[in-house]
């Protein structure tokens, strides 16, 4: 089955309980406009999530969260485990975040262990991958994307119903800059092959694809008219509900 388009919004570390107006806006928004055809994720910061959740309910817009750690509980001071996020009735966890792999020395075996323990709690992993500035200069996107974080970092009995790929090139992110359409058409065609070399043809075509990456209105619709791009990962953009709408607008 084709993949369902997921615009989702990634808030990263923004957003104090005031912000929960943004929300109500955004569900305001998708309530007045033509139903998109495409699923509506937001991951606001783990202190908004429980407060985010029950002003979604029976929304349009699920509510997600943008890290996890992979025990279920225990002595790991600051951490919050997927069994919690569902707790709070979240349904996607981001893991593998170019910022976590930067950040937190987040590994591609870590992130498929982050992305199983989503899976035990019957919550959807969006898994992130994506090249540095020079590593696509020295003509390595592929081989990064594909072979040491895509492969590694999902996990053998993934399938499209709880997985969703994010390809997010490093350079592109909050930057402004945006990958050419065949570059971004390039990768996802890559990453789709790998996904159906490893999962076979029905269940690897059935990976939603996002991009993300300077997501904006302006440039959304073209983004997601590449081929195998199944939607977008949006960070700053998301922030404010007329531009998060306004990329969601790509699939009206
Ligand atoms: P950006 O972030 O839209 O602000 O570039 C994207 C992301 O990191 O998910």
């Amino acid at each position: 089955m084709a993949p369902r388009a997921l615009v989702a919004g990634n808030w990263k570390m923004n957003g104090v309980k005031s912000s929960v107006s943004e929300l109500k806006s955004l569900i305001d928004l998708l309530d007045n406009e033509a139903a998109p055809n495409c699923d509506v994720l937001l991951c606001p910061p783990a202190t908004l999530i429980g407060s985010f959740v029950e002003v979604a309910n029976g929304k349009a817009v699920n509510i997600g969260a943008q890290d996890c750690h992979v025990n279920v509980s225990g002595a790991h001071t600051g951490d919050i485990s997927a069994a919690m996020i569902r707790d709070i009735e979240a349904t996607h966890i981001i893991v593998g975040h170019s910022e976590r792999r930067a950040d937190h020395f987040e590994t591609s075996e870590l992130v498929r262990n982050k992305a199983e323990a989503v899976h035990k709690q019957g919550l959807a992993a969006i898994v992130c991958v994506g090249e540095t500035e020079a590593q696509r200069k020295a003509g390595d996107t592929i081989k990064v994307v594909v072979e040491d974080q895509l492969l590694k970092s999902l996990p053998e009995n993934a399938l499209p119903e709880n997985t969703i790929v994010a390809y997010e090139p490093v350079w592109a992110i909050g930057t402004g800059l945006t990958p050419t359409i065949e570059d971004v058409a390039e990768v996802h065609k890559s990453i789709r092959s790998a996904l159906v070399e490893r999962f076979g043809n029905e269940v690897g075509n059935g990976f939603a694809i996002l991009y993300g990456g300077s997501v904006k209105p302006g440039n959304a619709k073209e983004l997601m008219s590449a081929d195998n791009v199944n939607g977008a990962l949006v960070g700053g953009a998301s922030l404010k509900a007329v531009d998060f709408n306004g990329i969601i607008d790509a699939y009206r």
